[in-house]
């Protein structure tokens, strides 16, 4: 349970909030790199923590990301006309390049003059990973590139996608951590979908539904473990990282790949549920990415044209009583993706954390919250934060069997800190 100012500062992520200053000083994902597929073309509208934004590939190919108003009279640039180095305005021709200065002004005499004084504002966007990432803290603490093993692998060996949640990111961001809920909400899924099945562990998470919970905290963040009962005395272990402020990485079943998510806020009731399939060592097959691109695993079918979810809020997201009944789901929602996010945003897009009642299967969210807030404070205090070095980003999930008297940070140090090309510690 948190205060409700802890939960306000907690969610708030506009220009100015504690969290929202915390946010600004990290690389985020903004766009799919297929949003943006060449140069001058269409623009697109991209918010982010609240801010309204146009993103754009000039004529040169430079990524631009600028206030979405026109500083004229506020006409939204995604009308605009990206030609010749520069997004135009369509309503009286002002032109801006991808630093938000405007570098035509043909509608007054004085162009000159005027048009040295217009500058929007602009966010710095680079590409990695199939992602187009934007920094949108001050220029001074600008940190290296991300440097998520996901993100720089070849790009064969991985998937990424986005779907639209109508949540708050932290609500999306606590379902990434809560290991807890998949032997439940998930049953069906690690029975029959194509990207878990087969696993000895899925035995283990059916098997057990109380599993232990066991926080570590590392230089990026928090290593989430979560134990259940496995065979011959052992511990079966989820190991879940979660990095600062928003990344989480998902334990692999097998021989699967592993998967990620990052949980980004468009604004304080909205967010962008990314979601990252890689293999460290090997190309994704084709039947594994044809499966992805067809909604199987973390990823969704969505309605055509848009990045929103099929199954959504507003058609109770296909919700299927009669297999909710059977057994064969058991939400009745199908697919991973969607059984998180329909429950997540029934909560509201806000959730009120003054009224949860937290038990101890909640310790990992419960760490989360706790670092998140104290690392918020840190920034805002110009101490050091989690999470900004590349080699703090530089950690995998993995699924370990162990001794009882093991403790997973001494014995699965090597499936988390692993070597670049080698393969994944899975059960
Ligand atoms: S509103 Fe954009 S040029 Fe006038
Ligand atoms: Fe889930």
């Amino acid at each position: 349970m948190l205060t409700e100012e802890q939960n306000e500062q907690l969610t708030r992520t506009g220009a100015g909030t504690l969290m929202g200053e915390l946010f600004r000083r990290y690389w985020i994902p903004a766009l799919l790199a297929e949003e943006l597929p060449r140069s001058d073309c269409p623009p697109v509208r991209v918010q982010l923590l609240g801010e309204r934004l146009v993103a754009f590939r000039d004529s040169e190919g430079r990524l631009g990301l600028i206030d979405e108003f026109c500083a004229h009279r506020r006409v939204s640039l995604w009308f605009g006309r990206n030609e010749e180095c520069g997004l135009r305005c369509p309503y009286h021709g002002w032109k801006y390049d991808v630093h938000g200065q405007c570098v035509d002004l043909p509608s007054e005499a004085a162009r000159d003059e005027i048009r040295q004084r217009v500058k929007l504002k602009s966010y710095p966007c680079l590409e990695r990973g199939g992602v187009i990432w934007t920094y949108m803290g001050p220029a001074d603490k600008q940190p290296a590139p991300p440097a998520f093993e996901w993100a720089t692998v070849p790009p064969e060996r991985r998937f990424v996608s986005k779907r639209f949640q109508e949540s708050n990111y932290l609500q999306a961001l606590e379902g990434g951590i809560d290991s807890s809920h998949v032997s439940f909400l998930h049953s069906g899924a690690l029975k029959r979908d194509p990207l878990f099945v087969g696993a000895k562990g899925n035995v283990y998470n059916e098997r057990d539904l109380m599993p232990v919970f066991e926080v570590q905290e590392f230089e990026g963040g928090l290593l989430i473990g979560a134990r259940r009962n496995a065979d011959e005395g052992r511990y079966y272990w989820r190991i879940t990282p979660w990095i600062a402020p928003c990344f989480t990485l998902i334990p692999p079943r097998g021989g699967h790949p592993i998967g990620g998510h990052a949980w980004v806020p468009i604004d304080d009731q909205r967010c962008w549920a990314w979601s990252i399939n890689y293999h460290p060592r090997r190309a994704l097959t084709e039947e594994e990415l044809s499966a992805m691109r067809s909604g199987a695993g973390i990823h969704v079918k969505y309605v055509p044209g848009t990045y929103v979810p099929l199954a959504n809020k507003s058609n109770d997201y296909l919700l299927d009583r009669a297999a909710q009944a059977s057994g064969a789901s058991y939400s009745g929602v199908e697919g991973v993706a969607m059984q998180d996010a329909s429950l997540q945003e029934s909560m509201g897009p806000i959730v009120d954390r003054t009224k949860e009642f937290l038990v101890a299967t909640d310790s990992g969210i419960v760490h989360t919250r706790r670092v998140l807030l104290r690392a918020a404070q840190a920034n805002r205090e110009g101490k050091p934060i989690p999470g900004l070095a590349p080699e703090e980003q530089r950690v995998r999930s993995c699924s370990i069997e162990l001794a009882r008297d093991v403790r997973f940070k001494d014995g699965a140090r090597h499936g988390l800190f692993a070597d670049a090309d080698t393969d994944p510690v899975s059960v």
